[in-house]
């Protein structure tokens, strides 16, 4: 084991580190400028510090970009982690786009998971990430045209053909997770979880209930609890966000002031309260923060290692509780 091993965690049957990666941000157009040679030097500092986690999706960056920057930047070291990725985004020429509706940036997305496509899209990410397996495979949304069990049937069939290890789950409601269960055991649900974002009460339950691990995106708020966002420049998505408008922007900074004392009283930084929190909640919740900074990648990792007292947990309930957020949500 390497000095820098992180501890561990289980979603369903894969243990990962305690913290993993996420990507997203490792292509352009996300939050804001990245180049390739930055990408990669990110990633292999998540790699180097511990993170053997790494989320992805058909639909990040162009035409595959964030998987192909993956598969680049880890010749040589694939074993070393586990790749997730996420299906139904990236749609080639001829599938036909099927509307998700979300809030605000996009307002719209669309996804195809039909079952007939699953296997092409699996393909493409393979060649994409230059690997012979996906280590855990969702798909990004429910298809609203395609019933869940039949999406999931076709990645049990590509589990039983050695294509892919697990089956995650994506922005899934309780019900859907329990649906999917049924056809074929997932892994882990994916779902958007943070000290601004309240996570779905129902669905953590059922997620405990059913032994799935349960994977926190935009871990950090897309960067507000670190404390440090400013100005958010074009070619930044978050322009688009509500809650990152000046006026709340400003609002939301002053109403977490407390948190971030916390942290400080720690020693630590509002990230890393952030982080240790989320692992506080759960024993198999594993949140994803993104970076393409190494010092703010080794600075999130080194969360895993930050245990919580009982006065500390019960101080940051009791303020989380009466913190409002101004601004709408994504999903
Ligand atoms: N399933 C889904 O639908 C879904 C949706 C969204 C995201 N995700 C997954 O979740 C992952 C993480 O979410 P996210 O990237 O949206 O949000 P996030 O991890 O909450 O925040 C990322 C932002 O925080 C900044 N940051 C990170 N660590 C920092 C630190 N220590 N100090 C200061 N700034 C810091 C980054 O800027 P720098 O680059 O400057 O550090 C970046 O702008 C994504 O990569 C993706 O894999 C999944």
């Amino acid at each position: 084991m390497s000095e820098n091993a992180l501890p561990t965690r289980r979603l369903g049957g894969l243990d990962v580190s305690a913290l993993g990666f996420g990507a997203m941000v490792l292509s352009p157009g996300v939050y804001g400028e990245i180049d390739d040679a930055r990408g990669e030097r990110a990633l292999l500092a998540a790699v180097d510090a511990g993170a053997t986690l790494i989320d992805t999706s058909d639909g990040y960056g162009a035409d595959g970009h964030n998987e192909r920057l993956i598969g680049r930047a880890l010749r040589g070291r694939r074993d070393e982690v586990v790749i997730a990725t996420k299906f139904g985004f990236r749609l080639p020429e001829g599938v036909e786009p099927h509307p998700f509706p979300v809030g605000y940036a996009f307002g719209e997305l669309a996804v195809n998971a039909d079952p007939k496509h699953v296997r092409g899209y699996a393909e493409a990410s393979l060649r994409e990430l230059g690997t012979d397996r996906i280590d855990l495979y969702y798909p990004h949304f429910p298809d609203p045209q395609v019933p869940l069990a039949d999406t999931v049937g076709a990645v049990a069939e590509l589990v039983e053909a050695g294509l892919v290890r697990h089956l995650g789950l994506s922005n899934v409601t309780a019900d859907q997770l329990r649906e999917a269960h049924a056809v074929h055991p997932v892994a882990a649900v994916q779902t958007e979880w943070s000290m601004w974002r309240h996570v779905d009460e129902e669905l953590l339950a059922a997620a405990r209930e059913l032994g799935v691990g349960v994977v926190a995106w935009s871990p950090l708020g897309a960067g507000f609890l670190t404390g440090k966002v400013g100005t958010v420049e074009d070619g930044d998505f978050r322009q688009h966000m509500p809650r990152f408008d000046a006026e709340n922007h400003r609002a939301n900074n002053d109403r977490f002031a407390p948190v971030r004392g916390i942290a400080g009283e720690l020693g630590i930084t509002p990230a890393q309260l952030a982080l240790a929190w989320l692992l506080d909640q759960d024993e198999h919740v594993v949140p994803i923060p993104g970076s393409r900074t190494p010092a703010h990648i080794r600075e999130n990792l080194a969360a895993a290692r930050v245990r919580l007292s009982p006065d500390v947990r019960d101080r940051l309930s009791a303020v989380l509780a009466v913190t409002e957020v101004s601004g709408g949500t994504l999903l």
